[in-house]
This record gives C-alpha cells, structure tokens and sequence, in this order.
C-alpha cells in the first residue's frame, strides 16, 4: 500500500501541465480524457517568507507559453482558495458568511477544469483548449493557466442580491491576492484582469446562476 502511494506521488511529481490531457485508452480502445484529476497536496516547503512576497507582489503583464510544473498549478490553486483547514473545511481565503462562493476554473493547453477545493481535485468541464478569446487574441492568452472566477450564487441562498453582487466581487479580491502572493513567491508573471471576453468564458462555462468577476492568467515571464 505504502509502495503504491510513493509510486502514485511520484508518478504525479513529473506530470506536466499537459498530461491531464493526455489520453487514457478506454476498454473500447477509443482516447478517453480523465474528468477528475488529482492534484499535488501543497509544497509547504517553499520557503520565502510572507514579508519578501509581499515585497515582491505585483502585475506583471509579459507571458511566455512555457508550463507550469503539476506542483506549481496544484500550489497555485491551493494558495488561491484551497482547504487550508481539513477539521471545518474552511480555506485559504475568507469569504463573507463563509459561503466559499468563490468558483475557480482553469483554462489551460489541456482543457478548462473547475477546482474542487475540499477534494482538491480538478474537474473537467471542457476537454480543448479554450484559452483562445479570452482576451480577443491579446498576448495574455499565452499565459499556460488562466484561472476565471466566477461568484457561485447558488452558495449564497441568504444573501439578497445587491449582498450578492457586493460579496462575491468582494472576496474575490482575497482569491486573486493569494495568487498574487503564490506568484510572488515562484517568479510568476500574473495580473488580474476586470477586461476580458465574458461572452467566450460564459459560453465555454455555461453558468446558470451566478457572475464572472475576474480573470488571471498565471505563467513565466517572456525572456
Ligand atoms: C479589480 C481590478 C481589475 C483589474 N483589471 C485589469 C485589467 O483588466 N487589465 C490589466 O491589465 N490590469 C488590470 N488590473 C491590474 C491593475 O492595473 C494593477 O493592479 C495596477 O496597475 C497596480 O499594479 P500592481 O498590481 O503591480 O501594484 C486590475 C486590478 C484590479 C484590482
């Protein structure tokens, strides 16, 4: 068993962003994409302090295409709003009521992904490559993960909706902030964006009772 779990987490170490697009062959021996994908529990070894990341926080608009490491994009979500607490499943980032209204989806190479916090775990919800307008072909759509935020309205039944709109466009500040911080830490380019396409990210995610807030996109500065 002990075996079994050190070959999975290695195993899981050396995947790149791509392979959660890579195909698994199904029993009829057609490709078949994997619609739940594990992620890395957290490095909790990275070792700059909060203080040299705040010192380092920043936009930085420059992208290159190069990917993010399985760790890296596992770490990522987990600073933006992961379980950071497993005894009452609350997160790395504070929502008003603690309604963790705040949905995460990722686009990246492999396909967009919704992050299911409590299982850390990615699900699929679209298997291309839907990076492609969501800035109108600007040159953040090359960054390797663009994470979407969307406030989740059906996780905010008590709230009226003006409690609605005012919380959900308040926490995500909080979500973007970690990532920012994250970023920080790695030598990550990102910049939250207000301005992007949400007639393309709301026809690649389909939301039926709630609002896209913000966008990030995450990756290598361009050398
Ligand atoms: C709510 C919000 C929306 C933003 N929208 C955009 C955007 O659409 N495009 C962009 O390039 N930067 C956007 N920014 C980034 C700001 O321009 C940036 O944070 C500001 O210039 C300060 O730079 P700094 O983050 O390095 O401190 C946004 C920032 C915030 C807080």
């Amino acid at each position: 068993m002990k075996r079994i779990l050190i070959l999975t987490v290695i195993m899981a170490s050396a995947l790149s962003l791509s392979v959660p697009a890579s195909a698994q062959k199904a029993k009829n021996g057609k490709a078949k994409k994997e619609t739940v994908i594990k992620l890395n529990a957290p490095d909790m070894e990275n070792s700059v302090t909060l203080m040299e990341a705040l010192k380092n926080r920043q936009t930085n608009r420059s992208f290159a295409t190069q990917e993010l490491s399985w760790q890296q994009l596992s770490d990522v979500l987990w600073a933006a709003a992961g379980v950071n607490r497993p005894d009452n499943g609350k997160r790395t980032a504070p929502t008003a009521r603690n309604a963790q209204e705040i949905d995460i989806y990722a686009f990246t190479p492999s396909g967009v992904f919704l992050y299911d916090a409590p299982n850390h775990e990615l699900k699929r919800v679209a298997d291309k490559d839907c990076r492609s307008g969501l800035y109108n072909g600007g040159n953040f759509e090359k960054a390797p993960l663009i994470l979407v935020y969307v406030g989740n309205f059906d996780k905010m039944e008590g709230f009226n909706e003006e409690a609605r709109n005012f919380y959900s466009a308040t926490d995500v500040g909080f979500v973007s902030q970690n990532v920012y911080l994250y970023c920080a830490t790695q030598n990550l380019s990102t910049v939250i964006c207000g301005s992007f396409n949400h007639d393309h990210a709301g026809k690649v995610l389909n939301i039926k009772n709630g609002k896209l807030l913000l966008a990030q996109p995450v990756g290598y500065p361009e050398k």
